[in-house]
């Protein structure tokens, strides 16, 4: 992506920043009370206070860009409370507190999922849970090849590699979402393992039909595998009230092998923190091994008996388990921060409809929205984007580009992709600026 302005934060909260540091320092520790700091601390925190100002305002509502928002004040209060511990989820030795905050987190998680007798965990990344799930996959169908489709997260292709994995493409639909007719064709070959399917695709935000794949996986005896790591969390909005979701997908999470969720995504959390749900508990068995230094204080299966990843973050499960407690997983809890965010693009694909020189690429199915300026070719809607980033950016509003297929949108194909402009709607105040933005491109001059 061109570099447009560089990364700043505005002035106060720089401030902040600086502030931040001083104040944290004197608590972190758990074994005595604050004191003076040495100077050098001190100045080590100043410093990062000003490197960390060459930042995108993140935290801001006119951030409308990539995935990715701060955390919840209970996450960020608990991972710092836990971090005085520092515990360790590998075992019950080194996280005897966190890793049963881990079990309870990722329960509701799995619930919510529609996932009743499962074997879950947290993860490092939605990549690590994903690794996880294709590991378990090619171990089941060690000869068998991982589909996924064109618009799937680019991991599964190159996850396949790293688990020793064949691995295939099934086209994408003109709407983002796996093609089913595709799916069937490949399918009918024989030799397929496992079906990946996306609810809440990186790119466009949309939900394949995940109930209609789960029917094909059931036919052809594959497994199916839901990278739910964007949109897992709006299950909680699928259930037949406005704002809302599809449903059918959502409940067809109760047909899935395996999904991954990103906590660190929707879920409140700081990064650190993927999950991996496991229908079927028996698969625990494939993580056989032995750790001549640990599991000494339980009987009971370690996390880390379960999990390919060894030292895990105790804080990160604390963290989750403390933000559940405040914002539980239902339509009034972590729903209404989705209601926000879904009910901002859908207000902001409305007003896209309307403003005249502007098209909307999709009707979001989450709270992602792509648009660009309306031309004929391709080529001539990649300048007009680009020109269109650049004029947001100096007026402080930060969205995020994205590159598909000229003919999926019907253009004139005089080059074979173009580049439209995607906005992550995923913080409730994004419901307050909708008309603002609006108003803002309805401004814009981007040429003929
Ligand atoms: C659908 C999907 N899967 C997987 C990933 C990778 O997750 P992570 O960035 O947590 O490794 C992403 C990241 O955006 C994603 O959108």
């Amino acid at each position: 992506m061109t570099v447009v302005s560089e990364p700043q934060l505005p002035p106060d909260q720089i401030a902040r920043l600086h502030r931040r540091g001083g104040e944290l320092l004197p608590l972190a520790s758990l074994t005595h009370d604050g004191g003076e700091p040495p100077a050098e601390w001190v100045e080590a925190l100043a410093a990062l206070a000003d490197r960390l100002g060459q930042s995108y305002p993140f935290a801001d509502a006119q951030y409308l860009g990539q995935m990715l928002k701060p955390p919840h004040p209970v996450a960020w209060a608990g991972y710092a409370m836990a971090m005085l511990l520092n515990s360790n989820n590998h075992a019950f030795d080194g996280g005897p507190a966190t890793a049963h905050l881990e079990r309870e987190a990722v329960d509701q998680i799995a619930r919510m999922l529609h996932q009743e007798t499962h074997l879950s965990h947290l993860t490092a990344s939605g990549t690590i849970a994903n690794l996880e799930a294709l590991w378990v996959a090619r171990s089941l169908h060690p000869e068998k090849v991982v589909l996924s489709s064109a618009q799937a997260h680019y991991t599964h292709a190159r996850i396949s590699e790293v688990v020793g994995a064949r691995h295939e493409t099934v086209p994408a639909t003109a709407h983002g979402t796996l093609d089913l007719a595709a799916l069937e064709e490949r399918l009918q070959q024989g030799g397929v393992g496992t079906v990946v399917a996306t609810l809440g695709s990186t790119g466009l935000g949309m939900l394949d039909p995940v109930d209609r794949i789960a029917d094909l996986c059931e036919e052809y005896d594959a497994r199916l595998h839901v990278d739910a790591a964007y949109g897992g969390f709006f299950a909680i909005l699928a259930d037949g009230n406005a704002p809302g979701v599809a449903r059918a997908p959502f409940d067809a999470l109760a047909r899935a092998d395996s999904i991954v969720i990103d906590p660190h995504k929707h879920g409140l959390q700081p990064y650190g923190c993927g999950c991996i749900v496991f229908r079927d508990p028996a698969i625990g068995h494939l993580y056989n091994h032995d750790s001549p230094y640990t599991y000494f204080t339980s009987d009971e299966l370690h996390p880390g008996e379960l999990s390919l990843e060894c030292s895990r973050s105790g804080a990160a499960a604390a963290a989750l388990w403390a933000t559940l407690r405040a914002v539980p997983l239902t339509r009034d809890g972590l729903g209404s921060h989705l209601a926000s965010t879904r009910s901002a693009a859908l207000a902001l694909a409305a007003q896209i409809r309307l403003l005249d020189g502007w098209t909307l690429v999709l009707e979001p199915d989450l709270d992602i929205v792509c648009w660009h300026p309306t031309r004929t070719t391709a080529s001539a809607v990649s300048v007009a984007t680009d020109i269109a980033f650049q004029q947001l950016a100096e007026r402080g509003w930060h969205v995020a580009k994205l590159v598909v297929s000229a003919t999926d949108l019907g253009l004139e194909a005089d080059q074979p992709t173009v580049t439209v402009l995607r906005s992550t709607l995923m913080k409730p105040e994004h419901a307050g600026i909708v008309d603002e933005f609006a108003d803002v491109l309805a401004t814009l001059t981007l040429g003929a």
